[in-house]
């Protein structure tokens, strides 16, 4: 039996980890779970969202599920999730997005792969106050940080039989930040003919992705544009419901979906488990299981295909009731 790092937040989280824990155990994943509980509610008892026993278990397991943690906006403590990615050094985000049988969308064939750098940039949270009147964020680009996570999207882009690479930055305005990124991902083309490589604006990038997204394979983008356009992503395939995500360094691995803790619907039992589940099935084949992965994504395909969904997709079961539908078909 693997024992794996489960961290808790909020929002609607407790309802999709119940959802995905109930799923992975009748599927027989094999999994003890390391219950890590984290995010405003520890803050009371622990003085800090992210205590140190959650980066202790995760460097033990090497590998977590997570559910989202709600962040302050524009006050309070820093996001749990940048904190995590940054210390676990977890430098590759990455977010396939891709249809799901019977989940309909403007687009049929969407079948992207969105590579966003996960340590730096704008979310490096170096900000300042200059006066009342007046706020400095300064935006770090780091030639290693940015030739790693290229290596890591062409790397991804020839296991996987993909074709093509886009580099997607603002270089024509942010010359030297997005430049130098641009300029690593141009130096770590070279290496790898057999793949494709091409260049986008953002701005450009987010158009010809809601007119025509077919067009684009795996994406490769810095911190902020990769989180707006895998947003972007998921609701090309059904919505953040659905999104899957991964958090990927050299030694750990923390799998979540793209999605954050949805206070609007928290504790209706209304949250769709699917984006987690599908993280869920990545972390599987992370640690070598991918038949039981293989197994829950069968069942979870089964039940959208037999047109059971949840609200956010425009069905009316709950969150516990997909779940038991899930696990119904395993
Ligand atoms: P959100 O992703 O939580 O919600 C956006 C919209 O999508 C809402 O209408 C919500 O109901 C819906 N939605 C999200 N997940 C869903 C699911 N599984 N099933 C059905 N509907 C779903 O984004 P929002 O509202 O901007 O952020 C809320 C909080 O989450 C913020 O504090 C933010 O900082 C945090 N957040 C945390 C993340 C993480 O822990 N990795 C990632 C993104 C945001």
């Amino acid at each position: 039996m693997r024992e794996i790092t489960f961290i808790k937040g909020d929002g609607i989280g407790p309802e999709i980890a119940d959802s995905v824990i109930a799923i992975l155990d009748k599927a027989g994943a094999d999994i003890s779970w390391d219950i890590q509980a984290a995010g405003e509610a520890v803050i009371e008892k622990e003085g800090s969202p992210l205590p140190q026993r959650v980066f202790d278990s995760v460097k033990k397991n090497k590998a977590a599920i997570k559910t989202p943690v709600t962040t302050p906006i524009g006050k309070g403590f820093r996001s749990v999730n940048v904190q995590l990615r940054k210390e676990l050094d977890l430098y590759a985000n990455l977010r396939p997005c891709c249809n799901l049988p019977n989940v309909k969308t403007r687009y049929n064939d969407v079948d992207i792969v969105v590579v966003r750098e996960n340590t730096e940039d704008l979310y490096a949270g170096i900000e300042r106050q200059i006066d009342n009147d007046t706020a400095e964020s300064i935006k770090i680009i780091t030639r290693k940080a940015s030739e790693r996570i290229a290596e890591f999207a062409f790397d991804y882009a020839v296991k996987n039989n993909r074709k093509e690479v886009c580099v997607v930055t603002k270089a024509n305005i942010c010359k030297l930040s997005d430049g130098l990124f641009l300029d690593c991902a141009r130096n770590v083309s070279r290496n790898y003919p057999q793949i494709n490589f091409r260049e986008i604006l953002v701005d450009n990038c987010c158009m010809q992705l809601v007119q025509n997204p077919n067009q684009f394979d795996v994406l490769l983008l810095p911190n902020l544009y990769g989180d707006i356009v895998s947003d972007l992503c998921a609701g090309l395939i059904g919505g953040l419901g659905v999104a899957q995500g991964a958090n990927i360094g050299k030694d750990y691995a923390v799998f979540e979906p793209v999605h954050g803790s949805a206070p609007d619907i928290a504790g209706m039992n209304k949250a769709n488990p699917t984006a987690i589940l599908m993280s869920s099935v990545e972390m599987l084949n992370y640690i070598g299981n991918s038949e039981c992965g293989d197994k829950i994504k069968k069942a979870l395909f089964k039940t959208l295909n037999d047109g059971i969904m949840t609200a956010d997709l425009g069905g009316n079961y709950s969150c516990t009731e997909f779940t038991k539908q899930i696990v119904a078909r395993l």
